[in-house]
């Protein structure tokens, strides 16, 4: 697995610390990132691929300076948000598809070899030529996933994928998640999503706060948040 390694890393927004200096390395498969809306989460993995910066310390990708050598790294690392809408970039699925080939300058036939492939592993092979607008959440999803693989990334991060989805589309994303090979770095609320992954990471007011196997990290937030939500009750 690929080699992620936070050194002090810290994140600011006009002049306030949203990310507070943190050191990390992460080398696991599968690793969860977890807490409460606005604690940091999408701030933290922004920083791997580059499309967030730090505004001291280091983050780096196997070696690779993140800050320096974006461009290097966004090759190995794959970004999936949790609005697939954001991400569809052309007018029909099959050409969206193939828009993330466009720097390979491959033969016609490769690509559109490459693009079908992908089109029948994630069973949008039907919808080739369909405006992806048309298609159903899920769908969406499964584009902007199959968007990200056809490039052969080494680690994957999904910022929230099964958020806007319904209970049907998400156990779909599930599934396919499951059989990637990649390292797969899920930040989500879906709690079950990540109960057999390799670590969890909970992330709360800019800080790791905790972090170790799914069990235990997820029933501490569970306690935690019920803790809390009781206390704002009896307020
Ligand atoms: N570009 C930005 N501009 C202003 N504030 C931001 C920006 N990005 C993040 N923040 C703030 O930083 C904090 C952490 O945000 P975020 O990392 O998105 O949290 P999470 O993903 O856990 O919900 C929030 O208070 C958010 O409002
Ligand atoms: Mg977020």
């Amino acid at each position: 697995m690929p080699t992620i390694a936070f050194d002090r890393a810290a994140a600011n927004y006009s002049g306030r610390q949203i990310l507070h200096p943190t050191t990390l390395s992460l080398t696991e498969r599968r690793i969860g990132i977890i807490g409460e809306n606005g604690g940091g989460k999408s701030t933290l993995v922004r920083l791997i691929n580059g499309l967030g910066s730090v505004t001291g310390g280091t983050v780096t990708y196997d070696g690779m300076n993140v800050a320096k050598q974006a461009k290097e790294v966004r090759k190995k690392v794959g970004f999936i948000f949790s609005d697939a809408d954001n991400q569809i970039v052309m007018p029909t699925v099959a050409e969206d598809i193939a828009f993330s080939l466009r720097k390979r300058k491959l033969p016609k036939d490769e690509r559109d070899r490459l693009v079908h492939g992908a089109l029948e592993r994630f069973g949008l092979a039907d919808h080739a030529d369909t405006s992806p607008h048309l298609l159903s959440g899920g769908q969406k999803q499964l584009l902007a996933l199959a968007a990200v693989l056809i490039l052969n990334p080494s680690t994957i991060i999904a910022d929230e994928p099964t958020t806007l989805l319904d209970l049907r589309n998400r156990l779909h994303i599930r599934n396919i998640f499951a059989q990637l090979e990649q390292q797969l770095i899920v930040v989500t609320h879906d709690l079950d999503f990540i109960t057999d992954f390799d670590r969890v990471i909970r992330v709360s007011a800019g800080e790791i706060v905790d972090d170790g196997a799914p069990e235990p990290v997820i029933d501490r937030y569970v306690r935690d948040m019920t803790r809390a939500a009781r206390a704002e009750e009896d307020h």
